[in-house]
């Protein structure tokens, strides 16, 4: 059961993804009993929580198989995304990602592309840690830390930040002031340079978003902003553009090759 519920989640092309979570869906409604069947041991696989006034069960997402704990709506979006920040990187170059999740990027650059990326992600949260190392044993480095406490040595090719900035998860008075300074240390930790995804303004939140404080950024002042400060910038909502985002591109230098 297991080994067939990883095999659904290896999936190596978009088209292919649909019909495996599909297959997954089937797997897991035909074993309610799902998480005693991964293990029997762990508490938090598959929680169904019934809220003190027992009027209401509510299913919380698993931390190993929902791709909305990471912020997608399913791994068809997650996956395209995925591409689309991959785009601005060559694909054997180097990767430290903050605010990494499950290290699902690196494992979607593997099933993409057919080898390991050289990569290292950065997430705070240590139920999310646990799920990528659960889904991918040693195949996947993953430390457990606020990026502000990322080794100085710490250096590789690029830093991306997939969707980290868009909610605040950190008590911080001015986001776009904590936004500038981790594209700051993220530059300080890349060789070649940066790429980030951020909601655009140009799109209007829906209830739920503002609800959730989904934070939403202006192109125009972020690219002024890196402009002045890095020289070689970009942004672009070309693709990212039908899930409401921009990428800031950042280069440290032009690549020959
Ligand atoms: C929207 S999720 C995206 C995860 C991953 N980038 C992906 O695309 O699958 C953003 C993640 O950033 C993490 N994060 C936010 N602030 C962080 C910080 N200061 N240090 C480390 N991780 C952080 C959150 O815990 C969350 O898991």
């Amino acid at each position: 059961m297991l080994e067939k519920m990883k095999q659904l989640l290896s999936f190596d092309t978009v088209a292919k993804e649909q019909q495996r979570e599909q297959e997954l869906q089937l797997l897991i409604n035909e074993n309610k009993d799902t998480e005693t069947i991964l293990d029997s041991s762990s508490e938090n696989k598959f929680v169904g929580r019934t809220i003190d006034n027992g009027e209401q069960d509510l299913l919380e997402p698993d931390p190993i198989y929902s791709t909305e704990i990471v912020g997608y709506p399913n791994r068809q979006v997650q996956y395209h995304f995925y591409s689309i920040i991959q785009n601005f990187i060559p694909i054997d170059h180097s990767i430290i990602e903050f605010g990494a999740g499950r290290g699902d990027f690196s494992m979607w650059h593997k099933i993409t592309y057919g080898k390991f990326l050289d990569y290292i992600g950065i997430e705070q949260d240590q139920k999310l840690i646990d799920a990528g190392k659960e889904i991918n044993g040693n195949d996947i480095t993953l430390q457990c830390s606020d990026w502000k406490k990322i080794k100085k040595s710490l250096i590789k090719d690029w830093c991306i930040n997939i969707g980290a900035f868009n909610k605040s998860y950190h008590d911080e008075d001015d986001h776009l002031q904590y936004t500038k300074d981790t594209i700051e240390l993220m530059m300080a930790h890349a060789k070649k340079g940066v790429v980030v995804s951020f909601t655009s303004d140009q799109f209007n939140l829906t209830d739920e978003d503002v609800n959730q404080g989904l934070h939403q950024f202006n192109a125009g002042e972020i690219l002024n902003w890196a402009s002045e400060k890095y020289k070689l910038t970009a942004v672009d909502h070309v693709g990212a553009l039908q899930y409401g985002q921009f990428i800031l591109i950042i280069y440290k230098e032009i690549d020959n090759g």
